[in-house]
């Protein structure tokens, strides 16, 4: 039977989540809220049980990942809305991969949303509050210090590797992916995916109707929020 570390002093709270220091330096434990916000948090509301759903989902695809040869921070869910991870040194970088056009990029390049893109490809974003995330080249986070330039190509191989496994095992819930965000953290010299995989970082579309299985029912008022979460979750759960 595996020990768990004791949980210690909470040294972060982000829209979505707190993290706690715990008896082993080299372990963080993730707490997940039913918190969400959309817009940079100009909107703000609750999805009842979301932490709950998002810890669960969070799992499941960290394990299928890994057990693919993907590295990440998961070390493994402790209950309903705590998991243990690796510490990581995050790259202020959020890293966002495209299947179909929707959200920013629909805006940006006055695209209709549901376009299929002839290749997936990959965007960073700076994480920055006060800035709304900008997008930037990669160019940017090597020159600013942000990450090395064998880190970035570590992250942008990791992010079109963890896209074509999503895919696949998404496809063959009846789900498309249409675009979703990580992060990625330093980890005794080594860079592994963080953060969560869940539908407030990813668009989920049902493959038969196009219906939204994600947080667009949230950030654009759709109605049927909680719904699509269950839904996405009991999918996962095949
Ligand atoms: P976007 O189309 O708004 O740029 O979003 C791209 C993807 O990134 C989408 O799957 C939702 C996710 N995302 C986050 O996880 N956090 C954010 O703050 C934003 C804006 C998007
Ligand atoms: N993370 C965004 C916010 O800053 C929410 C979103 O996912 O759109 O509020």
């Amino acid at each position: 039977m595996e020990t768990t570390p004791k949980r210690l002093e909470q040294f972060y709270e982000g829209k979505a989540k707190k993290l706690y220091a715990t008896s082993d330096p080299d372990l963080i434990i993730q707490y997940f809220k039913d918190d969400a916000t959309a817009f940079n948090a100009k909107k703000r509301g609750t999805i009842e049980d979301k932490g709950v759903m998002n810890n669960r989902m969070s799992e499941l695809f960290f394990t299928m990942l890994e057990q693919a040869g993907v590295k990440t921070h998961f070390v493994r869910r402790l209950n309903d809305r705590e998991m243990l991870c690796k510490r990581l040194d995050i790259v202020p970088v959020e890293t966002v991969v495209r299947n179909i056009v929707a959200g920013s990029l629909a805006k940006r390049l006055g695209r209709e949303e549901g376009e299929t893109l002839k290749t997936p490809f990959v965007e960073y974003y700076y994480k920055s509050d006060p800035l709304d995330d900008p997008l930037i080249y990669p160019e940017h986070a090597v020159a600013f210090g942000w990450a090395t330039d064998a880190e970035l190509a570590q992250i942008h191989e990791s992010a079109l590797r963890v896209d074509e496994l999503l895919s696949r095992f998404l496809n063959e819930r009846g789900v498309l992916l249409v675009d979703f965000k990580l992060e990625f953290g330093r980890h005794k010299g080594e860079i592994l995916l963080g953060d969560e995989i869940c539908p407030d970082t990813c668009r989920f579309w049902d493959k038969a109707t196009r219906q939204k299985l994600d947080k667009d029912r949230f950030r654009r008022d759709l109605g049927g929020v909680e719904e699509a979460y269950h839904e996405m979750l009991r999918r996962v759960e095949g």
